[in-house]
């Protein structure tokens, strides 16, 4: 049985007070569900959000890497460190890396691999533009993130592999996919792995939807058949609503 995800991206919110905050929050919400919670506080937040969620189901993650293990790059967090201080996933390629700090494909191939050599698991995002869902190129964009970034794989690193599809003209806007198109987008992407790793592989990657995701949407997109759970933004910064989601299920 694939795993139900939930997982919050507070993006570059929550200062140190805030942080304690909404975790206090987030303890006393009443998980009714099977999903696995997530969240990814900002870099100088990941030790305390760590601290303050040892004894509870939450997990603390990153939201990006470098790919080198060390050396002379200003302003950068390795894999070994987040390993140090007990972090075990990060999320990789989301949209707002891609586009205001240029990650390409083939750098987060190589974060891809730093991440799975130190044993974490990647949340790995990928998404079309507008213009390539208007102009009907949605599946093949999607389908070239995919390949460039993981089809140097083995089948066995997809145990440590969560694929996020989040279309870039959802995300923060308040327009969400409908849930036939993230249905349909999800089973291209895991046909996309069938055909290259088979079944097995496919059909055990867990596949979240991510873009305006809302208490009031999360139950109908988290009923179809492959999508797996969510990567929330907006939502994920109120505990209330991020429960609600992590609930839907
Ligand atoms: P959103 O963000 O829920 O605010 O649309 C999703 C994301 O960027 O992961």
């Amino acid at each position: 049985m694939r795993k139900h995800i939930v997982a919050g991206n507070w993006k570059m919110n929550n200062g140190l007070i805030q942080t304690k905050t909404l975790i206090t929050e987030l303890k006393q919400q009443k998980k009714t569900s099977d999903a696995e919670v997530m969240i990814a506080p900002a870099f100088t937040n990941l030790w305390p959000a760590f601290e303050e969620t040892r004894q509870f189901p939450i997990e603390v993650v990153a939201q990006n890497m470098h790919f080198a293990e060390d050396g002379a790059y200003t302003g950068e967090i390795s894999a070994g460190m987040l390993k140090s201080i007990g972090i075990q996933s990060v999320i990789l390629g989301h949209s707002e890396r891609r586009a205001y700090f240029n990650e390409t494909d083939e750098a987060l191939a190589k974060k891809i691999n730093t991440a799975l050599e130190h044993d974490m698991r990647v949340i790995f995002c990928f998404g079309e533009e507008l213009s390539d869902r208007k102009s009907g190129h949605h599946e093949s964009v999607v389908e070239r993130q995919i390949k460039n970034a993981l089809f140097h794989l083995e089948a066995s690193a997809f145990k440590n592999i969560v694929l996020a599809y989040e279309p870039v003209w959802a995300i923060g806007t308040g327009e969400t996919a409908t849930p036939e198109q993230a249905q349909d987008m999800h089973a291209f992407i895991r046909k996309t792995l069938s055909d290259k790793y088979g079944s097995d592989t496919s059909n055990s990657v867990s596949i979240l939807y991510g873009g305006s995701v809302k208490p009031n949407n999360a139950k109908e997109i988290f009923s179809k058949p492959d999508v797996d759970g969510g990567l929330i933004g907006g939502a994920s910064l109120k505990a209330s609503d991020f429960f609600a989601i992590v609930n839907a299920f």
